[in-house]
């Protein structure tokens, strides 16, 4: 349709049709049983008539019943206009990829992009025309649930995987390519802060913090075209987002130019009575539309107080059809008034879902998102004539798919003794499952673990434990694990540690009673075959970590990009009292940003560092050799820091990295170029300048072991 007959179309709408293009309801709003207006619909107050005008649905999928839901719900329509159809691909429809933290650790936007396409293939054929992701919140607060679901804790590379994603669910022509869908970033704004890490709690930020470090991955997300904005449950300074306006009219739309539809999160609406600022939803609706929200999730304060509001004057109609103009110009570009139907496709849906393709490629981007965290005295990879006893948690040898794998069924997916079966036989196995809720004395299976060469215990946390509404106070292992890898300890073989997991975890306690460990995150469907291809060296692990990692909850929020404060602690100051430090641990990450070992060696030559004439640009060369006898793959990372800036600097800030493949024995080259536009940053009075002075550039294999070389840089005032 083109934007005359839309606007055509906006004209012939009444008041009740342009308030229901702007509700959002569940799928369980559209079940047969509840057409006599009971259940959800009673509450809602929802007459059939109104249910006809409805815009969007959530969290409902399948071709068939999409179609059908479509077909009826276009029967009822006055106008015509069909239904969105929205739901959380957060990581994978029903083949589930590594949980977006993994994905980050692959550190290649590529991946993270081919996912997204798979992903949105699924969707799409399935009915879907939005996905809510990606969730693009910077987080720095591993008690918080949902770190899983975003990309650490660094700006830089939370751009790259905005992007990235953005592009895979969207591909570059939505309306024709009907095997996409549109993306929805997520959560606007600063929903990664809660303070002391619980969820839904509020959020605090210096405005300069939040633009330094949470909106750029926004902003990007924005500008790679993202179709769907959702507001955080948080309030930011005192105002819940959802009711925001500088924080939407401002800075969303006004400055970051964002034109497409803004959603509240599920409720938040309505939630506004809750934070307190809104004595009714009538007058959280009035907030939320003053504010911008087009489309109101699961609440009924548009439904049931727009029309209201206006005959009070309370709000003027034109911001009603300001927020439809938004949603019919979606419907339009997903092409829905030519085709309401678009990739919904029972047969296809059959062979393209949960195909043999796609999970073969969430196989391998489940194991370039594993993170070997340690492998003392060279015992992995293992030797497939080794005899193995494989410990796994009862229950949950199968939960390996993450908090937000909807569609994802564990039964598919892929145990660690299964993968293990791909390799070796099951004799050579004894498989042993211990229980989450028991503490035992494990005395029998001390008898047994003598006749094996090696123990593999499958630790972490259950899908329970992570995600949304699952903030944790203590970041240990579950008291269970750590008794038996202290009791299997006595022995004297080689403990091989698996984590599944959502978030860093506080491995204190047991870092040096295990030989190795291979962070697998929450690794998807084919975690079983990803696990077993890098415990038996079929993949050399190559994940680094995007999150640092605590050594107790204490130390949290951790982060590398710090502050240097007023008395920061040094390798020249350790036994002063007087520091920024604490009485009872380093300040360090037990495993930092950016770290991750390889089954080889990579060898750094000393680094070159060029300084063009300008004063304004500078290069930095490093060559990397591959010492051992094992290809890989490793990622470089070059960080800087501004030595004195105008508000305190971060003591480094990563600005590039690139992950190269070597053969054994391989050198290879790796070229960076800083400009300007990379040394900016934001000042007291939030502007976005550099001045000329001294940076040290640095360069290593994780955020702690780097060369480091100071410059001078002159930017001119321009
Ligand atoms: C949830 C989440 C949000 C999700 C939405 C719809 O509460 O906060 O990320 O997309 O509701 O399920």
């Amino acid at each position: 349709m083109d934007s005359i007959q839309l606007h055509h179309l906006l004209g012939k709408m009444t008041r009740e049709e342009k308030i229901g293009q702007m509700v959002q309801l569940a799928g369980e709003f559209y079940k047969e049983e509840d057409s006599e207006n009971t259940g959800p619909m009673h509450e809602m107050n929802l007459s059939p008539e109104k249910m006809s005008t409805i815009g969007s649905v959530l969290g409902v999928s399948g071709a068939q019943t999409l179609i059908d839901i479509q077909k009826e719900h276009l029967a009822k329509s006055r106008l015509g206009i069909p239904l969105l159809f929205m739901a959380d691909v957060i990581h994978g429809y029903r083949t589930i990829f590594p949980i977006p933290l993994g994905i980050a650790s692959t550190w290649d936007p590529n991946l993270a992009e081919e996912s997204a396409i798979l992903s949105a293939k699924e969707a799409a054929v399935s009915g879907l025309h939005v996905t809510f992701a990606p969730m693009v919140d910077l987080v720095r607060d591993a008690r918080w649930g949902r770190v899983m679901e975003s990309t650490g804790e660094d700006p830089y590379l939370n751009q790259l995987y905005a992007r990235a994603f953005v592009r895979g669910y969207q591909g570059k022509d939505l309306i024709n390519n009907k095997m996409s869908v549109a993306a929805c970033i997520k959560h606007f704004a600063g929903y990664g802060a809660p303070i002391a890490g619980r969820e839904y709690n509020t959020v605090e930020l210096s405005e300069r913090t939040l633009r330094e470090m949470y909106l750029p991955a926004y902003q990007a997300g924005i500008d790679e075209g993202s179709k769907l904005v959702m507001t955080a449950f948080n309030s930011l300074d005192g105002v819940p987002a959802t009711a925001n306006k500088p924080l939407m009219r401002d800075i969303l739309r006004k400055e970051f130019g964002f034109q497409g539809v803004l959603i509240s999160d599920w409720a938040s609406v309505g939630e506004m009575i809750s934070h307190g600022i809104a004595a009714d939803l009538k007058q959280a609706a009035r907030l939320a539309l003053k504010a911008g929200v087009d489309i109101e999730m699961m609440t009924g304060g548009y439904l049931n107080h727009l029309h209201d509001l206006i005959e009070e004057g309370e709000i003027s109609e034109s911001l009603l059809d300001e927020a439809v103009w938004r949603i019919l110009t979606l419907k339009n570009e997903l092409g829905l008034f030519e085709d309401p139907y678009r990739g919904a496709n029972s047969k296809e849906e059959k062979t393209i879902v949960f195909s043999l393709k796609h999970r073969e490629k969430a196989r391998k981007i489940a194991e370039e998102s594993m993170v070997l965290l340690k492998n003392e005295k060279q015992v992995l990879p293992l030797d497939i004539q080794q005899k193995i006893a494989l410990f796994v948690p009862e229950e949950q040898s199968k939960d390996v798919l993450g908090a937000w794998s909807w569609k994802g069924q564990q039964s598919e997916s892929v145990s660690v003794y299964e993968g293990l079966l791909q390799h070796v036989s099951k004799e050579s196995i004894v498989l042993k499952t211990y229980s989450p809720l028991k503490n035992e004395n494990h005395k029998d299976w001390l008898t047994e673990v003598k006749n094996v060469d090696v123990i593999i215990i499958v630790g972490g946390e259950s899908s329970y434990m992570s995600g949304e509404g699952a903030s944790r106070s203590n970041l240990k292992l579950p008291a269970e694990q750590i008794q038996l890898i202290k009791n299997l300890r006595t022995t004297s073989k080689p403990i091989h540690l698996i984590l599944f997991n959502g978030r860093p975890l506080d491995l204190t306690d047991i870092s040096q009673d295990v030989d190795s460990m291979i962070e697998a995150w929450f690794p998807g469907t084919e975690a079983g075959s990803a696990v077993a291809n890098l415990l038996f060296g079929q993949k050399n692990p190559s994940g680094k970590l995007t999150m640092s990692f605590p050594r107790t909850v204490g130390q949290v929020p951790l982060y590398y990009n710090q502050d240097s404060t007023g008395r920061p602690l040094t390798p020249y100051n350790q036994d002063d009292k007087y520091l920024s430090r604490y009485l009872d641990v380093e300040n360090s990450p037990l495993f930092p940003f950016g770290f991750g070992l390889s089954y080889t060696e990579f060898k750094y030559s000393p680094m070159q560092v060029t300084v063009a004439e300008s004063k304004e640009e500078v290069r930095i060369e490093v060559t990397i050799t591959n010492n051992g006898n094992l290809s890989g793959a490793e990622i470089v990372q070059l960080y800087i820091r501004d030595k004195v800036g105008e508000v305190v600097r971060p003591v480094k800030e990563l600005k590039r990295f690139k992950k190269i493949f070597l053969e054994p024995g391989q050198s290879a080259e790796v070229v960076f170029q800083l400009q300007k536009q990379d040394f900016k940053y934001v000042h007291q009075d939030l502007s976005v300048s550099v001045e000329a002075g001294e940076f040290d550039v640095m360069i290593g294999s994780n955020s702690e072991e780097l060369e480091i070389e100071t410059i001078y840089l002159d930017f001119k005032k321009k």
